[in-house]
């Protein structure tokens, strides 16, 4: 069975509360945040009011995906928002193994995202050190994209990098995950799928989500 992250970028932002009493009605596991800065993605989304009046409504765990430059200076505002896990970008953190430790003392889970052009060999010295490790599957910056093929063959190198050493790091994935992508993406090693569009879009997005969850 896999964890299943439904992403709020899709949502309906008019109608926050019925999505979130979707969601709290739904198997997801997690609620996914996405959040950007406008520099390091060509895109913004929302920021910390959002996400407060969500953390209330929402009564599954938060998953904040923060795709900004600097993101070690919002580690609090995100502890504070009762968040359980926060990834940051590879590509965004010059003292990366300082950031990990810097969430765990807060005490939050924490992952490190990867886009889609840097090598999962970047993460051999620090994947012992993080609870996950987010694939990009699209170049971050919007929903809706199509799924970058070549992740499938990243997913079983990370898988291949996490048993080799030992670490207990979940994979998550994020972008263009959908009923022809998640069953690949399971069987390459995915623990996690993060879905927008295909969850948000749906006109039943509860059978979307249990469909991902219990995929062989
Ligand atoms: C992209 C975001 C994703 C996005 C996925 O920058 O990180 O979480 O919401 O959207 P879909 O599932 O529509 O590709
Ligand atoms: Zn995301």
């Amino acid at each position: 069975m896999q964890i299943v992250s439904p992403s709020l970028l899709a949502a309906d932002f008019g109608n926050l509360e019925r999505e979130m009493a979707m969601i709290n009605r739904s198997e997801a596991d997690w609620l996914h945040l996405d959040v950007m800065d406008g520099v390091f993605v060509p895109n913004i989304s929302f920021g910390f009011p959002v996400m407060e009046a969500v953390a209330r409504l929402c009564q599954k765990p938060l998953d904040v995906h923060l795709m900004i430059e600097r993101p070690e200076k919002f580690i609090p505002q995100v502890k504070a928002l009762g968040a359980m896990m926060l990834n940051v970008h590879y590509e965004a953190c010059v003292h990366l193994h300082r950031t990990i430790q810097e969430i765990h003392d807060a005490g939050m889970k924490a992952a490190v995202t990867l886009n889609p052009s840097s090598p999962v060999s970047l993460l051999e010295d620090m994947v012992r050190d993080v609870d996950m490790v987010l694939l990009m599957t699209v170049n971050p910056g919007f929903g809706g994209q199509q799924f970058i093929e070549h992740s499938i063959d990243r997913v079983r190198q990370l898988r291949a990098l996490i048993d080799r050493t030992g670490s207990k790091a979940l994979i998550e994935v994020d972008g263009g995950v959908n009923e022809e992508t998640a069953p690949r993406l399971v069987a390459a090693g995915t623990d996690v799928l993060v879905a927008g569009s295909f969850v948000f879009g749906a006109e039943h997005p509860e059978e979307r989500i249990r469909m991902l969850r219990h995929l062989e």
